[in-house]
Order: C-alpha cells, then structure tokens, then sequence
C-alpha cells in the first residue's frame, strides 16, 4: 500500500537549518531556526532543570503508567502559572500533555467531540504549524487580518471588522503573548476589545500561550487569558515549557479546558483523558516532573524566574542592537517596530527576494516571510548583519 504515497516537500526551516550547516563563510548568521539561543549561539540546558533532572534521577522510585491526565501535581503547578490565583476555580481543567502541539492537537478533539462542525478563526500570519496542525486533527478553520507586513504595524480594526462575520460557537484562536511569527501583541486595551467582541458574538476563545515569561514577565504574559476567563463562560488554553524551561525535545505542556461550571469541567476532563487514551495513552513524564520540581520548589522557583529573565533580557537588547546599528547602516529605513516586538521572532520587513540576496551574499539565513529569530542577533554579529540588511534594501 505503501506505493500510493507520496513524497511531502521538507520542511523550510530544516532545509535553511541544513543550507547555514553547510556554509562554509565564518560570518554566516542564522536567524532562521525556533529555539532560544544565548549569546555564544547555544541552547543551553537551564541551570534549574540540571538540578531539577539530578534531582529526579536520585529519587524517583517507579516508572510505572501516570493516567491520561499526566502527573496532577504538575498540572495544578501549571494551572496556577497560566490562570494565577484563578486557579482555585472548579471550571478549570488542566492535563500534562506532549508540548503546546500535543495540547493543541487535544484541544482540538475536545471542540470535536463537542461539536462536529467547530470552526476556528486563526490570525494571519500565524504559526505555521497553527494550520496544518489544526485542520488535520478536523477543524475548519477561516482567518482574520493580524499584521500589516508594509506597515509593519498591526490590523487591528480589520481583525475586529473580520470577527464580524464569525458565529455563535466559533473558535477564536489568540497568541497569549509573543506572536509567531510577528512579535506584535495586542496591548491590554486592546485584549479588553477583544473580550468585547468574543462576549457580544458568543466566540470561544482559543489561547495558545507558547512563551510565557518571554514578553513582559510570567504574570503580564498572562493578562490574556485571565482576563477572558472572567469575561468568557468556556475556552480553550494550551501551555508549552518548550521555550521557557528550554525542555524543547523533552515534550512538555498542558491544555487547559474552562467550563460554564465544575459539573461540566468534569466531563470536559474525561472526554479529554478518552482522546488522549486513543492517541498516545499517557503524556511522557520525564519533562513535567522537572517542571513540577521547580515550581514547586520556591528556591528553584526564584532562580528560574532569574534565568527566564536572562532570556527576556537578551532579547530585548538584541533588538535594540539591531535597530540602533540599522538606524546607522541604513538612516533612510525605518526599522524601529523591530523594538515594538516582543518574545523571539519578528519580521524584518523585506522581500523574499532581499531575503534570498542575503543569504546568497552574505551568508544570512532566514525565512521567506522575513522571520527573524531575534536570538540568532549577537553583540559580536550585529554589526554585520545591519550592513548586510542595508546591503541589499
Ligand atoms: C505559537 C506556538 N504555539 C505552540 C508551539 C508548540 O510548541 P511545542 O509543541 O514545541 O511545545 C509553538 C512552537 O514553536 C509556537 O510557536
């Protein structure tokens, strides 16, 4: 049977991770690939999860089969971290699942089995699993204006003018903080006309919050999604510790389900725990008993608020080294949304021809769209890199 397949293209940011390997030039930069990096280009291990991990392997006594749901303590640890002191409410229910992907992808089949027909609105641009991830699972999906890529600025009347024409029971599905790819969010006001909208139109807000801590800090990142659970009698939120417990590979998150009431939470949490049994059976556990280690332990707690700060910090004085240096390379070019941008990625604001010209002379590797990762920017690159931008504006 396997001969009625075909082969599917490889994925784009693989293949430029692949063309910047192989490039032999020394002062090659790679703005291109999803993950933190510090300022000598690593992905380090976080300090707190080496402690968390020898931590684990001292006294961890069994490997035997969690539920579904995953490890409780570690859902309740995440509750807290997303919802804050709302976490007490009964409506919520929250499962360990295998990263933000494998919470979107149960998200999905809860608003499934609730509603054969769901709908989802998704932003455009968003991230570029968002779509595929969604609409294979069954969701139909529409999208509505986010970003201005001329304007470099964000469409917000046009995305509330779209949401218009979303019904009753429709999904509505938000970035909590640090868009992907923009790195444009909504301000606070903003999030309230939002709620407005989803409150007057009966939309379910969808919350995928993929880099808390990353923007503002941990609370700030999360007015989102504690400001629609207020305003809102059902949504949809899923957690990733990919970015900010760098446990990437580890496959760490959680989805978080809201109901009208605890009666409903409750059938909510078994419909979840039924989906997750027919996918994967149980979430890995290694990653979330690291978390839950941390978060619960208020010495390591501290000192991973210091090392998510580290991360929050570099970012957003890279991206004030890449504007000031483009401000000097290329004066007639304004590049300051660059510093409007919050979390890892934003657009720079080129063709893809640009983006091709760069890569080809000058060893500057990115995506297509103009996506950066702000992390691959250094004190010892960024000079090079605003010639080059210049270079071929
Ligand atoms: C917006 C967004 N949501 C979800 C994810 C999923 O992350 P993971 O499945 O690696 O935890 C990502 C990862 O890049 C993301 O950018």
């Amino acid at each position: 049977m396997f001969e009625t397949l075909e082969d599917m293209p490889a994925d784009a940011i693989l293949k430029l991770i692949g063309q910047h390997r192989d490039d032999p030039r020394s002062e090659k930069v790679d703005l291109g690939v999803g993950v933190y990096r510090d300022a000598e280009g690593n992905t380090p291990i976080l300090r707190t999860v080496k402690k968390a991990e020898n931590w684990l392997v001292g006294t961890q006594s069994s490997k035997a089969y969690l539920g579904s749901r995953g490890d409780p303590v570690y859902c309740d640890a995440i509750q807290k971290l997303v919802f804050g002191e709302r976490a007490d409410s009964k409506r919520i229910i929250t499962l360990q699942s295998p990263g933000g992907s494998g919470a979107l992808r149960v998200g999905a089949e809860v608003a499934l089995r609730a509603n054969d027909q769901a709908r989802v609105w998704v932003s455009e641009p968003t991230w570029n699993n968002h779509i595929p991830l969604l609409g294979e699972a069954g969701l139909k999906l529409e999208t509505y204006p986010y970003y201005d890529v001329d304007q470099n600025a964000l469409l917000f009347d046009a995305m509330l003018a779209a949401l218009n024409d979303a019904a009753a029971g429709d999904m509505l599905l938000l970035h909590g903080c640090c868009h992907n790819p923009t790195g444009m969010d909504l301000t606070a006001a903003q999030w309230d006309q939002v709620a407005d909208v989803v409150v007057e139109r009966q939309l379910i807000p969808f919350v995928d919050i993929a880099y808390q801590g990353f923007s503002a800090g941990l609370d700030q990142d999360a007015y989102g999604v504690r400001m629609l659970f207020d305003r809102v009698p059902e949504m949809i939120v899923t957690q990733s510790c990919s970015k900010n417990f760098g446990l990437y590979r580890d496959r760490v998150g959680a989805l978080s389900l809201v109901a009208a009431d605890e009666a409903t939470a409750n059938i909510l949490s078994s419909q979840a725990q039924s989906a997750v049994r027919t996918m994967y059976s149980l979430p890995p556990d290694h990653g979330g008993a690291v978390v839950s280690h941390i978060l619960n332990d208020a010495e390591l707690r501290a000192e991973w608020h210091d090392e998510l700060a580290e991360m929050r910090n570099r970012l957003k004085e890279m991206r004030k080294l890449l504007v000031t240096a483009l401000a000097e390379a290329a004066p007639a070019h304004d590049f300051s949304h660059i510093e409007r941008t919050t979390g890892m990625f934003c657009y720079l604001g080129i063709s893809a021809d640009q983006v091709a010209q760069l890569k080809s002379e000058r060893g500057v590797y990115l995506v297509d769209s103009s996506r950066i990762n702000v992390c691959g920017i250094t004190a010892g690159n960024v000079q090079y890199l605003a010639e080059s931008i210049a270079s071929v504006l």
